[in-house]
């Protein structure tokens, strides 16, 4: 074993009680009065990757949220450039969603951290730069050429991160990018992730009467839009769990008996399936195992639904407008603009004349399938072998990280999904937690991962 292994065993729980220093600062980027939280949380982060010998730290503004860059290049230029990126923004996160302790108060329980951010991705990000502590400080060198890229607007797509990676290509050009961001099989399975599926993010919004009417007076003579949206929404489907947007699978490529063959090895058991989602039953395209409908097919989901009087008691109130969130994820060869598009003009097509409708575009990322024989995959395999004690399964994900097919075409470089998550971590929901050996396990991993890459010659 190396000294940055050990250093990194003899300094865990240190690192344990930073990540909670970090997870403790609220960094929503969706909500427009926590920016100033999300500039504290690129702050902090900043602050800690200088501390521990990362060189030309800088937080770089964009259009949106800040980017937190840092490099070290004193590897030798017959050494290969890895490209880290990973986010510290988070998702929302309230008590009345059914959080057992505060989201943004860290707290330990069964061997797991509780909050937001801990796992996606503040936990996972932190990994890395762990590593880099344990290795710059044992030596003071990185086996590779290192760049991190630390985003502050992955949970809202991303949208000015396109930008700041097409004018900073020299800055950030580099042999291959590492992103932990995701989830393996389960807590002894790891897993390579080599597809994420893409999004293209909408808001349905129909309106009725000018204003919101009383029930009983106009009842009955106009179309309620609270309805009229419902009607819309469920238009969207097929008995059969299919969407019935007209177009919208065209462009899908349909999979392999080989690659089928392979995915059943991922495949979720019905049992591990409904302790995660507390659902009775699985739903969707039957023809398509529940691994392929995450991670293979298309989807259309509504996100959110208002309309009229939701709070305590009753109210007679005909509302005047509706609102729905709705997201479609899509896979490789598919185009967020092009399926918004069939979106907008089916949603057109199916309105009665009695309401009026719109849909609006309000983010979007492309899917990605990452190649797999690539010399930084087979490091990426043995750091999980050492790492873990097992060799890594590849599989398909359902969720989206929009920069990663952007990454390919802006800057030419291949990327590895190294997940040190859980399915079952509650990201994006209430209670969401980090296996805090997970975390451990991740920060040895991440260290094999850098020295066996720093093998491959250039
Ligand atoms: N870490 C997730 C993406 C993910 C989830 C990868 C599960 C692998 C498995 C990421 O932080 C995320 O949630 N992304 C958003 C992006 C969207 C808002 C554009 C997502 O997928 O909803
Ligand atoms: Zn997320």
């Amino acid at each position: 074993m190396t000294n940055a292994h050990d250093y990194a065993k003899t300094h865990k729980e240190q690192f344990l009680e930073q990540l909670k220093d970090w997870v403790h600062i609220p960094s929503i980027s969706t909500d427009p009065t926590r920016k100033g939280d999300v500039q504290r949380a690129a702050e902090w982060l900043a602050a800690d990757m200088r501390r521990v010998g990362i060189e030309n730290v800088e937080v770089l503004p964009t259009a949106g949220h800040p980017v937190v860059y840092g490099d070290w290049l004193n590897a030798g230029a017959d050494k290969p450039t890895v490209l880290v990126y990973g986010h510290y923004d988070v998702q929302p996160a309230d008590m009345e969603d059914g959080w057992d302790s505060n989201p943004f108060e860290p707290v330990e329980r069964d061997g797991k951290i509780y909050a937001r951010g801990s796992s996606d991705d503040k936990g996972q990000a932190f990994i890395h730069i762990k590593a880099a502590e344990s290795l710059l400080t044992n030596g003071g060198k990185f086996p590779v050429n290192v760049k991190f890229l630390i985003e502050g607007e992955e949970e809202i797509g991303s949208e000015h991160l396109v930008t700041f990676v097409t004018a900073n290509r020299d800055r950030l050009k580099s042999d291959i990018c590492v992103i932990s961001d995701g989830a393996i099989l389960s807590i002894d399975q790891p897993a390579i992730v080599y597809a994420l599926r893409g999004l293209v993010y909408m808001e349905l919004e129909v309106h009725g009467p000018s204003q919101d009417l009383h029930s009983g007076g106009f009842g009955g003579t106009v179309h309620n839009p609270a309805q009229a949206l419902a009607e819309i929404i469920t238009a969207l489907h097929n008995p059969d769990g299919s969407v019935s947007v007209p177009g919208f699978y065209d462009d899908v490529v349909p999979l392999s008996d080989e690659e089928r063959a392979e995915l059943r090895k991922t495949d979720w058991a019905v049992s591990d399936w409904q302790a995660a989602t507390g659902a009775s039953q699985p739903w969707g395209e039957a023809a398509y195992t529940l691994r392929e409908r995450i991670g293979a097919r298309p989807t259309l989901e509504i996100n959110g639904f208002a309309s009229g009087f939701y709070g305590t008691g009753a109210k007679t109130v005909l509302p005047a407008k509706a609102l729905a969130k709705i997201s479609c994820r899509l896979v490789a060869n598919q185009n967020p603009e092009k399926i918004y598009q069939l979106v907008r003009d089916y949603v057109a097509k199916i309105t009665p004349p009695t309401i009026r409708s719109e849909v609006r575009m309000i983010h979007r990322g492309d899917p990605a399938l990452v190649e797999l024989h690539i010399p930084a995959m087979q490091a990426a395999i043995s750091a999980y072998e050492k790492g873990w004690g097992k060799r890594p399964v590849f599989m398909r994900e359902g969720g989206s990280i929009p920069i990663v097919a952007d990454f390919r075409r802006e800057l030419g470089v291949p990327v590895i999904l190294m997940g040190f998550g859980l399915h079952t971590d509650g990201a994006h929901g209430p209670n969401e937690h980090f296996t805090i050996e997970m975390f451990y396990k991740g920060i040895d991993t991440a260290i094999h991962f850098y020295e066996d890459v720093a093998q491959i010659k250039s």
